[in-house]
């Protein structure tokens, strides 16, 4: 097993048991902060112009400065430095507000080895229940006051949910609209074939989180011969979809088997579309 590493901004690289933030940070105090999550692969981040992006589109629109992406590559390399090419490793990059009262954002990087659970699942597939979100789908993006689609690490509703499919015997939950249309996984983007179409849910009208793993793999949906597309699905479209898939960078695409106890339809290409986002063979 690889230990884990943690270099912080200005710092460099700390002993994992170093303390790094305040006690009055407001990452801590509010979970005001924003990350991104990488997948380390041959000992570099993929998509990482598109976390960053992402993670600096979230930064304006939660008025949070967060430092040049020079000085984030700059740590993000210093921690995956000498990282062993064949550990896959998940590699969060992390700016919290910083300490109450005004203070410059604490920025850091973790790096492990992605989890054994996460590897299962790839290789597996989870079983998955509907978890009503208790909002309309269109509802928050139209709240001019509330920032959507951001990588906030505010995780209250998604640990609870997680918590809530423990407590339930499932592997991981869809969050449904109060108006009957699936949106995201808490820590996921839902990726379904219907027909000879790749779909997932569109992030602009929902205000869920735009997947840097799903938007990746539609682009390159042509070249395994389909046509790409973004749709508003409700749970019965998925039951009868050709294939299921929960998306995310570090369990890369996972077959979703079961909905609500119900089995889905097994897609054949479920490797070939793990193959195709560089993921290794589980
Ligand atoms: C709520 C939510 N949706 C979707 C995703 C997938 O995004 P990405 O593919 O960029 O990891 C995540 C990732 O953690 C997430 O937390």
């Amino acid at each position: 097993m690889v230990a884990s590493r943690i270099g912080v901004l200005g710092r460099g690289l700390l002993p994992t048991g170093e303390p790094v933030l305040r006690g009055d940070d407001l990452g801590v105090l509010r979970g005001d902060g924003l990350f991104e999550t990488m997948h380390l692969r041959d000992g570099r981040p993929w998509l990482r112009r598109e976390h960053l992006a992402r993670l600096r589109a979230g930064a304006a629109a939660v008025e949070l400065t967060v430092p040049a992406d020079t000085a984030l590559v700059e740590l993000l390399d210093e921690v995956a430095a000498g990282w062993p090419a064949e550990v896959e490793g998940a590699l969060r990059l992390v700016c919290t507000r910083g300490p109450e009262g005004g203070g410059p954002p604490t920025v850091y990087a973790t790096l492990a080895a992605v989890p054994a659970a996460a590897l299962r699942a790839r290789r597996d597939g989870v079983g998955v229940a509907t978890l009503s979100l208790g909002v309309p789908a269109e509802a928050r993006p139209e709240l001019d006051w509330l920032p959507v689609g951001i990588k906030s690490t505010s995780y209250g509703a998604s640990s609870a949910a997680r918590r809530w499919a423990a407590r339930t015997g499932v592997d991981d939950v869809l969050w449904v609209s109060s108006d009957g249309y699936v949106l995201e996984g808490p820590t996921a983007n839902v990726v379904w074939l219907a027909g000879g179409t790749l779909c997932t849910v569109p992030a602009g009208r929902t205000g869920i989180l735009p997947g840097t793993t799903v938007a990746w793999l539609l682009d390159q949906a042509a070249g395994v011969g389909w046509d790409a597309a973004e749709r508003m699905v409700s749970p019965g479209e998925l039951r009868g979809a050709d294939g299921v898939w929960l998306t995310s960078s570090v369990r890369g695409l996972v077959a979703v088997h079961t909905l609500d106890g119900g089995s889905l339809r097994h897609s054949p290409r479920t490797h070939e579309l793990q193959e195709l986002l560089g993921f290794p063979r589980p």
